[in-house]
């Protein structure tokens, strides 16, 4: 990581006022359709978004989900996540601190889905990262991020090198595989964007997250 978390949130926080504006990108709008609709919860399950942001994914999802759970370092995206939640009358969604690596949620989850976040961190720590999301034990995990098809371009706009630490696909892919999942889907958006869907081997009971903690 090449800054802090501490570095992070705070840079975080104090673009949370106009950061909903400021994503207009074709690409990311793409990325975001694309983890949202991959993502396609059962009516009864839990979804766990991780950097969660202004909740983009997890308001989307709110609807069709049983329950959402928003995980992010930031207090300002985490404020202007949640006044979004109470302005759309959307009470199944929670966001609150967490971190990709402890993310301050360990109940049943069926869903874990993250956008444009993973890639502050480090190849290694995306390794630890994808390892708690594994032991969460969702039946699918969708990763919408910044991610190398071809060669990296700092001077793409998808990404600042001195603050962002991008992954290539194949690393990505590695990763998640060595992890236990399965790679059922991949979305090219751009050749530095793009969607990875994956779920996991074993029998559905053992994974669905239930609201109220049962199983199919
Ligand atoms: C570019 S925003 C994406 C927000 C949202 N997912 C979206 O699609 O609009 C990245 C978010 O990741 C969060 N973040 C950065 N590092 C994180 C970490 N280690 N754990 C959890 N969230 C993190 C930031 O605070 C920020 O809200």
């Amino acid at each position: 990581m090449k800054k802090t978390i501490a570095e992070h949130a705070e840079r975080f926080s104090e673009a949370a006022g106009t950061y909903d504006g400021d994503q207009d990108s074709e690409e990311y709008l793409a990325c975001a359709d694309l983890v949202v609709g991959h993502a396609a919860p059962d009516a009864d399950e839990v979804v766990l978004d991780l950097g969660t942001g202004t909740g983009a994914i997890a308001l989307a999802l709110a609807p069709s989900a049983g329950r959402v759970i928003g995980r992010d370092i930031s207090a300002g995206m985490l404020e202007a996540a949640r006044s979004k939640a109470a302005d759309a009358g959307i009470d199944t969604v929670e966001f609150g601190e967490g971190r990709f690596r402890d993310p301050g949620y360990d109940g049943q989850v069926g869903v874990v889905t993250s956008n444009f976040a993973m890639h502050h961190l480090s190849d290694d720590e995306k390794r630890e990262a994808i390892g708690v999301i594994a032991d969460l034990n969702p039946r699918r995990f969708v990763l919408g991020d910044v991610m190398f098809f071809g060669e990296s371009d700092p001077s793409e706009p998808f990404y600042d090198p001195a603050v962002d630490d991008p992954a290539t696909v194949g690393t990505l892919v590695d990763t998640l595989t060595d992890e236990g999942f399965v790679l059922v889907a991949v979305e090219r958006v751009h050749d530095q964007v793009g969607v990875l869907v994956t779920e996991r081997f074993g029998e559905r009971s053992e994974r669905a997250g239930v609201v109220g903690g049962g199983v199919e």
